[in-house]
């Protein structure tokens, strides 16, 4: 039977991703084909309503990405948290993660709900928070279907690229 037979030595990382309007899972899109670079790294990318204690349980890494919605990460994104912060707690001390945010024109809320939460999930944050702003101010650009620049999805990327490559190695 074909299958992916999977070394038990494989790292993989973690993409827990919610957008609305399209411009995050640009990002999260982006930091996926930079840790795919990575020899020998599984990079999973999961909608967050999707997202399990499972799935956090069984990655050594993570990339948290998500909007800034009224100031605060997506309803979506905190849910996935709500469900799996208890049973993940004290069983993922000190691994990595890092985390992607597009904004408005803000995002630093947002950043800071995520930083709590990995704080009290014990994780090691491995890169400062990448923040990418649409400069989307009136009802009508904020509902329309995003596009990320390349140089921002270029630094998504190399965030997703430096992640992977510190897990594989396990300089993390
Ligand atoms: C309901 C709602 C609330 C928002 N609140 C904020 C906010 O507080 N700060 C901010 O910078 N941007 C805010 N925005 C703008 C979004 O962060 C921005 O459009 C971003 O590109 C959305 O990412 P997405 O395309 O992945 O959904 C809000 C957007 C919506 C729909």
């Amino acid at each position: 039977m074909a299958g992916t037979v999977q070394s038990p030595d494989t790292r993989t990382l973690l993409i827990v991703y919610h957008s609305l309007t399209g411009g995050t899972l640009q990002m999260a899109h982006a930091a996926a084909k930079g840790a795919g670079k990575t020899p020998g790294l599984l990079v999973r990318m999961l909608r967050a309503v999707d997202a399990s204690p499972d799935d956090v349980l069984a990655a050594q890494g993570y990339l948290f990405a998500t909007p800034e919605n009224l100031a605060a990460i997506s309803g979506l994104m905190k849910d996935f948290f709500d469900r799996t912060y208890y049973p993940a707690l004290e069983r993922i001390n000190g691994r990595p993660y890092a985390t992607l945010i597009c904004a408005g024109s803000d995002g630093a809320n947002a950043a800071r709900q995520i930083e709590r939460i990995a704080t009290g999930w014990r994780l090691r944050q491995v890169a400062p928070t990448l923040i990418v702003c649409t400069h989307a101010q009136t009802p009508e650009a904020i509902l329309a279907p995003k596009t990320i620049q390349p140089s921002d999805l270029a630094a998504c990327e190399d965030l997703g690229e430096a992640i992977g490559t510190g897990l594989v190695l396990g300089v993390f």
